[in-house]
Parts: C-alpha cells; sequence; structure tokens
C-alpha cells in the first residue's frame, strides 16, 4: 500500500489485504479488506494509530523506513484485536521507548491476546488528552463497537475521527478517501450488519455523543477515510434506529420443491399487496448480503424443510446467526414442509430464542402443499399485510 498524506503531518501507512475471502473464519469478504494504521508526526510528539495484522507487518515497517521513522512515542491501540494489535508486539522491540495508550480493558486484553507487557502502557480516561504539539488527540471510550477495549480517538486541529472499526468497510480500494458511494455504502451497510448490529443501542449513544463534535473525517481502521463524515453519520443513525422498512426477508432452503413452492406463493401474495420481499436459497446465497437485508428488514419468514429430526443445517445456521446479530427486525415466521415428523419448529424457536420479535403461527405441512397448505399460507401473508400496515 502506498503512503498517503490523510492531512498535514498525518499519513495514512497501513496494508491493503486484496485477496482476503474471510473474516473471523466466518465473515466474507467480497472486497477484501485494509488494516489502516496513521502515522501522526506531531511537532513534540509523534503517534502511531493502531498497527496492522501480522501477516502484514513488513509493509507497516516498510512504510515506517520509507517515513523516515527513527521513533515513536506513542502506539495508541484503539483495539486490540489482533488485525490492528497483532502487530504492537513486534512495534514495541522496534521502538522501545514508546509509551501504548490504550483503555483499562485494552490493556488487559493486550496482555491476555499478545502478551504485551501492562508496564508499556498507559491507560487513559474517556475524554483525556494528549498533546502531540500541533496536534491534540482527544479521547472517546466506546465500550462495544465492537469489542469491550475500543476507544475513539479525535484529532482536534485536524476535526478527524480515527475510529477503528466503528463506521469502518472491508473494502480493499486505492482511494484514500470513499469515492464510489454506490459500492462503498453497500459494503459498509453489509459491515455494519455482520459486526455493529449486536450493538444498537451503544452505537446510538456514541452517535449522541459525537454529534457535539466537529467531525470533517472519519479515519476508520478497515477501508477507505471517509468525507464528509455528515453521510455516514446518518446512515448509521438510520440503520441502528428501531426504524423498519416494508420489507420481509425470506431465506429458505428447499429439498424437493415443496418449500420453494410455500415460500414463492407468500411471495407473491405479500408483493401483490405493496410489500418488499428479498427472497435467498441458502445453498446459494452469501450470509453477509442477508445479514445486510436484515437492517431494515421488518418481518423474516425462515422456509425450512425437516432433515432427519429438525431443521435443514442451512436454515439452522442463519437462524444461529440471526439470532446473534439481533436485527431489529419485529416479525418472525417459519414455513416449511416435513415427511413424517420432527421438532423443525421448536428448534427454529429455541435457536432464536433471544430476538425480540412477535412470532407468527408457523405454517408447516407434511410433504407437498396442498389447497389447505395455501389457505395457511394466504391467513399468515394476510397477518403480515396488517402488521406491515400498522407500523
Ligand atoms: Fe477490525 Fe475488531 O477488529
Amino acid at each position: 500500500m502506498a503512503i498517503l498524506e490523510l492531512v498535514p503531518d498525518i499519513y495514512s501507512i497501513g496494508s491493503k489485504d486484496w485477496g482476503r475471502t474471510l473474516f473471523d473464519a466466518f465473515v466474507s469478504l467480497p472486497k477484501g479488506t485494509s488494516y489502516n494504521s496513521y502515522f501522526i508526526h506531531g511537532s513534540e510528539k509523534t503517534a502511531l494509530i493502531d498497527a496492522v495484522d501480522p501477516e502484514k507487518e513488513e509493509e507497516l515497517i516498510t512504510h515506517l523506513i520509507k517515513l523516515k521513522v527513527s521513533h515513536i512515542n506513542y502506539i495508541i491501540a484503539l483495539h486490540t484485536e489482533q488485525d490492528h494489535a497483532g502487530s504492537i508486539p513486534m512495534l514495541l522491540e522496534l521502538f522501545p521507548a514508546a509509551t501504548i495508550i490504550c483503555t483499562q480493558s485494552g490493556k488487559e486484553l493486550l496482555f491476555h491476546h499478545l502478551g504485551v507487557d501492562p508496564e508499556r502502557c498507559k491507560v487513559i480516561a474517556d475524554g483525556e488528552e494528549l498533546s502531540l504539539g500541533n496536534k491534540t488527540l482527544q479521547f472517546m471510550v466506546t465500550p462495544w463497537v465492537h469489542w469491550p477495549d475500543t476507544m475513539l480517538a479525535y484529532c482536534i486541529e485536524d476535526k478527524t475521527l480515527f475510529s477503528c472499526d466503528f463506521f469502518g468497510t472491508h473494502y480493499a480500494t486505492s482511494d484514500l478517501f470513499m469515492t464510489d458511494l454506490a459500492e462503498g455504502e453497500v459494503l459498509s451497510k453489509r459491515y455494519f450488519a455482520e459486526l455493529m448490529m449486536p450493538f444498537r443501542t451503544s452505537i446510538l449513544e456514541y452517535l449522541d455523543k459525537l454529534a457535539s463534535k466537529e467531525i470533517e473525517i472519519i479515519a476508520p481502521s478497515h477501508g477507505p477515510c471517509i468525507k464528509p463524515a455528515s453521510r455516514i453519520l446518518s446512515l448509521y443513525q438510520t440503520w441502528a434506529s428501531d426504524k423498519t422498512e416494508n420489507l420481509v426477508v425470506i431465506p429458505y432452503v428447499s429439498m424437493h420443491g415443496s418449500v420453494k413452492r410455500m415460500v414463492h406463493y407468500l411471495s407473491d401474495v405479500l408483493i401483490e399487496h405493496d410489500i418488499r420481499v428479498q427472497m435467498y436459497d441458502l445453498t446459494t446465497a452469501n450470509t453477509g448480503d442477508i445479514a445486510a437485508s436484515l437492517v431494515d428488514a421488518r418481518t423474516l419468514i425462515l422456509g425450512a424443510p425437516t432433515m432427519l429430526f429438525g431443521p435443514h443445517p442451512l436454515v439452522a445456521s442463519l437462524a444461529f446467526v440471526t439470532n446473534m446479530l439481533r436485527p431489529k427486525t419485529k416479525y418472525l415466521g417459519i414455513i416449511g414442509s416435513y415427511g413424517w415428523g420432527g421438532r423443525t419448529v421448536e428448534v427454529l424457536g429455541e435457536l432464536t430464542a433471544t430476538m425480540k420479535v412477535e412470532r407468527f403461527d408457523p405454517v408447516l405441512i407434511q410433504g407437498a402443499p396442498d389447497e389447505k397448505a395455501y389457505d395457511a399460507l394466504d391467513a399468515l401473508a394476510h397477518v403480515i399485510i396488517e402488521k406491515h400496515r400498522e407500523n
């Protein structure tokens, strides 16, 4: 990755990971990712905000050498997950006088995950400032976006917010700033869905606090920087709010065609009543796309055939993931078909147990759908239509 000047005396010196396809061994990355690191050459002190994934540490060192960095006063660890902090042990060896700036939780996690000597860490408090001479960093302690250790750093003079994972995007691009908004905002929403959505309450609280600051640039630790910042702040406000859209998301699996006929029938009735539907065949769909749809969806309908004694594993997995991501979806329904029996409805109920939703009566049939099954789907559709009218 090239060295790019973000603002005078602040350089983006991290690394692109163009070819990475998976994060956390689960989240798919259609456009790779980046590990952003920012070097601040203050008039009196120097600081490095976040490091890079250990696999890219040579690139970070190369950039420090190219910039002729001979000393670093502060290594600011906004968050200790290894994609940002994993190369801090190497930096501590190269710069033995450097002090790590982090939260109390960050200090503990740096020790447990990376063996960092707690004596090298200076714990900061919410609102505390650090002067580098002509640049002042003000810290905001923000647990749960998305780890307990997370903090943000705001450069007062440059009106720039260093946000680490918060407002990030898994998006490898040569642009320093997000210029292709059509692509960038789709990826931002997907990133929000998969990493930030479970923490909507914290996010709304932090957005309120950030409203008191004049922010021109957001410099995250994944993906391009964002300028003006107002657009992404507004999007996060919408995504994190309780407001849902007139949208029904229907992920399903069909082994012999019965469930497919059921979901298409239900979908047609809903569409004919001006409800938007997003259907996903789970044998080919991407979980990230489904998660992004759930940011807005008012209703989720799981279409599940019974396999052996319970729901098809792909539907079970999606139910588990949805429960984990805690979307603001208000209504949940299950439709499906079984051969001879099984606990499909009960198991899917258990897998989605912590979702705060109103649950529709399931429509579970034996074998292929008949007139009675279509009548039951009509009834379900009309309940959904009524609920969507009320909201
Ligand atoms: Fe990008 Fe939570 O690490």
